[in-house]
């Protein structure tokens, strides 16, 4: 029984650049609805540019243009950064749009009718020389804390208060630099209060939220939930509110209305657009990142609930991305726009590695540039693609291109593949990627270990039918491992099937397998990540930072490494030479000392004797396979000279030389005696 179910990303503003952190939303639901259309259900993905609000209004000015040529700008732009991701939108519409307009409206009367708008006079700064209300951020002036100058009107970037723009001393707007008055005016008001019991029942059933979410909203409640102030005073470029004199509807009001405009747009039919959105069978899954829950998890329920609209069946909440451990930083050249990824880097290697360390949960997800480089050089072309590359040019050629049967063995080889596609298909459901990506590799090592016991490069100078056969169970194994894999990496999938002249995988023809047939030409799937493009991209990323603001960029240190030379970095011909070799220090060490880190949950705190060279202290990542207890008294390979690295948890002062990782992890010891302190040679 297929489901039907509409999907949005949250929708991005229009005044800014789409950034990876925009990118790793898009591509966490680009996966899921790749999925579900994969498995045969019926899915559209809908997003848009949310283009309205002061921001826009100003930045077009600025610009001599109007709002309206600058959104459209910015929305083919848009659009053209996050399909060059591999993201599949069915409409990517615009929130300044005829359906949206009448959206809003509509639903505004039918809560103003249904008695949930209330109108309040507040009283608010105001530019004289603009003629304008100035929003928190539009108003500047000295801490009232600290005595910093020229900080915002909300909170000082210098010693973080956060404060009202009232309490700002010599405040000043930051558009014209006079100063503002304060000014009174009538503004309208949603009463959320009204929807306390409706949304808690909604929060509470069925399956909606991920638990971390479940708990803000939780918190929420229990602090009581406070009307909404939706209107703001012309000039400003959003909808005129109906039935009132220059009033606009805060861009917060139209923004997710936005989703029905999209979906409208595209359905057409008003019958169709009613299955999601009214009674009919349709779900509604929305992602967004945490920082927009409170719209997401209160107003936009609440605001349909009043409408006589159904509010959405699940909200899917991530955490944010932080590059090598850290928020984004301009200065440090790690807050990259999604042009200048795709410029140096392969976009695909960006889903695969961002499909390793999402998981379901709200917790923020690191991109580290050399954990990055070793899984998809390791885990996607070293186990995976090397599947398909290492038998399919020469190997098959010398055979006419021609599969066998698939053997006893390799049947059995391609059941045991096929067993893991319920627990795969649970992981993708729940958004479990990591889990995904854990289980295609681990059954990518076992096909690689079947080929490398085989070695059909061997096999082939003395028994091509015996290679035949190896290749056709390696190609087999292949095609399910990459229809797995097809929502992450949906150009090797298609890359796959020109090789195969199979229609597109998809988890309905899983079973069908490739037997007795000439196969196409193989085109390279995928290359290995080149190191020197992640530093070009990043010294970009700064230049481009430091060009437009020339002051700034020297108060903050630079604190990437990228730019240091590697201890034995490997030359062009893949060789080392024994003085780069010799650059490293490894020596025995005896684990004193072994703790786990409140927070981590994959490493462990232990202190090493190195003998003449002292203690050392060192995070390792191998909890997932050693308890504290049994190390203490181990003796172990140590990298003695490495710089030592601050990370999040302390200072670490070396590294323990361990093959494999999480569960099968083993750390390399001395086979016989040996004293703390001994080089390794
Ligand atoms: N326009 C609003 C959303 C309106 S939805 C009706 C908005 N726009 S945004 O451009 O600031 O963010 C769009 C989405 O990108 C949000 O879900 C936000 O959480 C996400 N991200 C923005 N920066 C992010 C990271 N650094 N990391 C992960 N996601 C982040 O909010
Ligand atoms: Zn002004």
């Amino acid at each position: 029984m297929s489901k039907h179910i509409l999907v949005t990303s949250a929708l991005p503003y229009a005044n800014g650049s789409i950034h990876l952190g925009h990118i790793l939303e898009a591509v966490q639901t680009d996966i899921w609805v790749r999925f579900q259309k994969l498995i045969g259900n019926e899915c559209y993905f809908f997003c848009a540019d949310d283009t309205h609000g002061t921001p826009i209004m100003i930045a077009a000015k600025k610009a001599g243009k109007t709002p309206e040529s600058m959104i459209e700008e910015v929305q083919k732009e848009h659009f053209q950064d996050l399909t060059s991701f591999g993201v599949e939108y069915d409409n990517y519409y615009t929130t300044n749009s005829e359906e949206n307009r009448k959206f809003s409206e509509s639903i505004y009367l039918t809560l103003k009718k249904n008695g949930h708008i209330v109108s309040r006079n507040i009283e608010q700064s105001y530019c004289e020389h603009d003629k304008m209300f100035l929003p928190d951020r539009f108003i500047k002036g000295t801490c009232p804390k600290c005595g910093a100058k020229d900080q915002y009107g909300d909170s000082c970037e210098v010693c973080g208060t956060s404060y009202s723009p009232k309490d700002l001393k010599e405040s000043y707007c930051s558009i014209c630099g006079n100063t503002p008055v304060l000014k009174e005016s009538k503004h309208l008001f949603f009463k959320l209060q009204d929807f306390q019991n409706q949304l808690k029942t909604w929060m509470e059933e069925g399956n909606r939220l991920n638990e971390g979410a479940q708990k803000k909203l939780q918190e929420w409640f229990t602090s009581g939930l406070q009307e909404w102030d939706i209107s703001r005073d012309g000039p400003y470029f959003g909808f005129a509110i109906p039935e009132e004199e220059n009033k606009y509807f805060y861009v917060w009001l139209d923004a997710p209305i936005g989703y029905m405009a999209s979906s409208l747009n595209h359905l057409k039919d008003e019958k169709k657009f009613n299955e999601f959105w009214k009674d009919g069978k349709g779900e509604i899954v929305h992602f967004i990142g945490k920082d927009i829950l409170y719209f997401h998890g209160l107003f936009w329920p609440a605001m349909l609930m009043g409408s006589g609209y159904k509010a959405p069946s699940q909200l899917n909440v991530h955490g944010f991305l932080t590059v090598n451990g850290e928020k984004m930083s301009k200065s440090r050249g790690t807050f990259i726009n999604a042009s200048t990824f795709a410029k140096y880097l392969d976009v695909e290697h960006f889903r695969f590695y961002m499909a390793c360390r999402l998981g379901s949960g709200m917790e923020d997800v690191d991109i580290s540039f050399d954990d990055f480089v070793s899984r998809v050089n390791s885990d996607l072309i070293g186990n995976l693609v090397n599947l398909v590359s290492r038998v399919s040019t020469s190997i098959l050629d010398k055979m006419d291109r021609r599969l066998g049967n698939l053997s006893a063995e390799g049947k059995s080889l391609v059941s045991e593949l096929l067993a893991k596609e319920s627990e795969i298909r649970d992981a993708y459901e729940s958004r479990n990627y990591s889990k995904v990506m854990r289980e295609i590799t681990g059954l990518g090592d076992k096909v690689n270990k079947y080929v490398n016991d085989y070695a059909p490069w061997n096999l082939i100078k003395t028994d091509v039918e015996k290679a035949r056969e190896v290749v056709t169970t390696s190609l087999n194994c292949a095609k399910i491992l990459f229809t797995y894999l097809a929502p992450v990496t949906p150009k090797i999938a298609d890359a796959i099937t020109e090789l195969f002249q199979i229609p597109p995988l998809s988890f309905m023809n899983l079973t069908e397998t490739i037997e007795n047939k000439v196969l196409g030409s193989y085109q390279m799937l995928s290359k290995r990540v080149e190191e020197k493009n992640i530093s070009l991209m990043i010294s970009e990323t700064k230049e481009a930072f430091e060009k437009s603001n020339p002051n700034q960029s020297k108060q903050e240190p630079s604190k990437s490494n990228t730019n240091e030379t590697k201890v034995g970095s490997v030359s062009e011909d893949g060789f080392i030479t024994i003085d780069e070799l010799s650059k490293v220090e490894l020596r025995v060490g005896l684990i004193k000392e072994a703790n786990p880190v409140e927070g981590a949950d994959k490493l462990l705190f232990v202190k090493v004797d190195l003998g003449e060279k002292g203690i050392k202290n060192v995070f390792a990542g191998i909890k997932a396979s050693y308890t504290a207890e049994e190390l203490v008294g181990k003796k172990v390979v140590v990298v003695a000279n490495l710089k030592p690295r601050q990370m999040k948890f302390g200072l670490s002062e070396g590294m323990l030389l361990a093959s494999g990782k999480d569960k099968s992890l083993s750390l390399f010891v001395p086979d016989r005696d040996a004293n703390p302190g001994d080089l390794l040679k």
